[in-house]
């Protein structure tokens, strides 16, 4: 037992850290990346504050004015990154099979090979931050740990936020516990005397990698996001999905909401909806006047773990302990309580400052009755005035974000916290989608509404790399995240059923949605945000057997009559405007269902495409 405890001295750890694998995969570390220090990061308020102030001092963050935005910094990053880059996160099974045609693939070997160079003295002249994280209720059998080494302050202070983050995950880890190793590097060495950038991160060179078998994530080269905080989607989806795949649980891109009836009756709901498609949005939502007495809770806004119980439910938590959301269009018509959440302590991320010191971003603007800030610095620090708004040029990023504690929300819900999960009602799928797909509808069965999830598509957002407007297939929003082989996902959902079906079988309703329609002149069809409660509200109805709904091709729609439009001016026409199911329109889709089911082909449950030859019947006979 001497040499780990030696390291542990070379390395500085606290004495509480007492595990150690952990000090020697450290160590092991700090001899690779050569930082110039390391730093053991205990989670404390204390700590947080001096961290920020440093990256204020580093030119990093900006402090906001106090008096409008108390203890709340903003970033701007490098223009080079400022988004997830999916073309660059590789998923490195041993075999390119479990990777599946939906991820980037690279052998083990290969890739370890590739990085190692990359990550030879990547942290020169820079300090090595230790950053232990807890995924899910401390100590809960649920949740997961995970331990982040980085170079960014960024980081940590952001993971400070996101996750249970500190000292007291060493407790939990003891001296053998199981955790993720996490290597984070910005991936921009400082040459002695170099002065640091702002936005430290590698412009040209970025990877990040799974390791799915050995459980093992190494991001290189950028700051932001996704691609740096790595228990959100690095852990909690792509190595969770395949922990849940071994272990017979789901991890999922869903945000979870409690929602509770004037009699007090309470029901949970879990939503995939893709980045940028509204899942923050929907978790946090405030029913319009006419749903008197109904409440709707935030568990979690991104990220759901799901577990099949004894009592043949399925129970869900949020491993996050805070949202990194998206800032352009929050305001207090589309998300009130989002708003209410970034009064204080919060970190902005590529927004616009105001020249009193406060954050602005596009929409924002009808909080003051429409009225632009006459003068704004925009995320790159340019001046920016209405008139370039006019000519197109945002002041916002269009991915810019928030980071916050989940705390400071007020719709948030009293059991968000609780080990045990709650008890899942009901599953809602939805895409961006301007066309073709209706408002609502609900799956016959369990099959169809997989079958709904997995062929879902979306038009691509600026939360993700690419061309924008472009509409992908996105099954069930895993398609950036599920580490492992796409068609034995949608086998590994099937077979829940199953499961549960053992246990009695109290299987949640599937439900389909799409808020986006749009009508020939590009506005949206439907008012969304929250007016989604009378959707909402209609699934319930559903649930307990009020609603009748009718047949379509592609399961059971509302009823005009079925939805209480009280306080909504929605004529039978407009409804019909977002729930017309068009034939035309569906038999070009059901073609493009065929192409992802044949890049699929491999372990592609045949269920599938018995479900889509009964729909095209349907469609056919319509
Ligand atoms: P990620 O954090 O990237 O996973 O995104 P998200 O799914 O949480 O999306 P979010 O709630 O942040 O919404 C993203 C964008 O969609 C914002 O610009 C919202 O204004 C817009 N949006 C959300 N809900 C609705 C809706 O019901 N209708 C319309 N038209 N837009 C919406
Ligand atoms: C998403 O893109 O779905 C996000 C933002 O939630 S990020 O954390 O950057 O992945
Ligand atoms: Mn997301």
């Amino acid at each position: 037992m001497n040499a780990p405890a030696l390291q542990g001295l070379e390395i500085n750890a606290p004495d509480y850290v007492k595990h150690p694998r952990l000090l020697a995969w450290v160590a092991d570390m700090v001899a690779l990346c050569k930082p110039e220090r390391v730093y053991w990061c205990d989670g404390s308020q204390d700590e947080y504050d001096r961290l920020c102030q440093q990256l204020v001092d580093a030119g990093t963050f900006k402090k906001l004015n106090p008096a409008k935005r108390p203890r709340s910094y903003l970033a701007w990053s490098d223009p080079s990154d400022v988004a997830r880059v999916e073309d660059r996160t590789f998923i490195c099974s041993e075999k390119k099979e479990d990777a599946g045609p939906t991820n980037n693939w690279m052998a083990p070997a290969e890739m370890r090979a590739t990085l190692q160079p990359l990550f030879d003295g990547c942290m020169r002249g820079r300090t090595m931050y230790v950053v232990p994280f807890s995924m899910g209720p401390l100590g809960s059998h649920i949740a997961h740990i995970g331990v982040e080494l980085t170079d960014s302050a960024y980081v940590a202070v952001n993971q400070r936020l996101m996750t249970r983050m500190g000292r007291a995950v060493y407790d939990v880890l003891g001296v053998d516990g199981d955790f993720v190793p996490c290597m984070h590097t910005v991936g921009a060495p400082l040459q002695p005397g170099e002065q640091d950038k702002p936005w430290p991160c590698n412009p040209t060179t970025k990877y990040i990698v799974h390791y799915p078998e050995t459980r093992e994530i190494w991001s290189y080269g950028s700051g932001y996001g996704g691609n740096a905080l790595l228990g959100k989607k690095c852990l909690a989806l792509r190595i969770a999905s395949v922990m849940g795949r071994d272990q017979g649980w789901l991890a999922e891109h869903m945000l979870i909401l409690g929602v509770t009836s004037p009699e007090g009756k309470k029901y949970h709901v879990a939503a995939a909806f893709p980045s940028a498609c509204g899942k923050t949005n929907f978790s946090m939502l405030v029913p319009p006047p006419a749903f008197q007495g109904w409440k709707v809770t935030t568990i979690g806004d991104d990220i759901a773990w799901i577990k099949p119980h004894a009592d043949g439910k399925m129970y869900a938590i949020n491993p996050e302990a805070g949202y990194f959301g998206v800032a352009p269009g929050t305001n207090h018509l589309t998300n009130p309580n989002c708003l209410a959440s970034l009064h204080q302590d919060v970190i902005f991320t590529n927004v616009a400052l105001t020249d009193d010191g406060d954050v602005w971003w596009e929409g924002l603007e009808k909080d003051g009755g429409g009225a632009l800030p006459a003068h704004l610095l925009d995320w790159q620090g340019k001046d920016w005035t209405p008139e370039d708004g006019k000519a197109g040029r945002k002041a916002a990023h269009p991915n810019s974000r928030f980071t916050v504690a989940a705390t400071n929300n007020p719709a948030l819900d009293p059991q968000w916290d609780d080990p045990n999960g709650v008890p899942i009602d009901a599953f809602i799928f939805g895409g961006r989608r301007s066309t073709t797909v209706p408002l609502v509808t609900e799956a016959r069965n369990w099959m169809e509404g997989v079958y709904m999830a997995a062929t879902m598509g979306s038009e691509t957002t600026a939360a993700a790399f690419g061309a924008q407007g472009v509409v992908r297939r996105d099954p069930f929003a895993m398609l950036p995240f599920c580490g492992y082989n796409m068609s034995d996902y949608f086998q590994h959902w099937l077979d829940m059923e199953h499961k549960l079906e053992r246990l009695g079988h109290t299987l949640p309703n599937i439900f389909c949605v799409n808020w986006f329609r749009k009508n020939a002149e590009g506005q949206f069809v439907w008012p969304g945000y929250g007016e989604n409660m009378r959707v909402l509200k209609w699934m319930i109805d559903r649930i307990e057997g009020r609603a009748q709904g009718r047949e379509t091709m592609f399961g059971i729609a509302p009823q005009y009559a079925e939805i209480n439009w009280q306080g909504l001016d929605f004529t039978p026409a407009q409804f019909e405007a977002v729930t017309h199911i068009d034939k035309a329109a569906w038999t070009e889709e059901f073609k493009l269902h065929a192409e992802l089911f044949d890049m699929l082909a491999y372990h592609l449950p045949k269920e599938l495409l018995a479900t889509k030859a009964a729909m095209e019947q349907r469609l056919a006979a319509a």
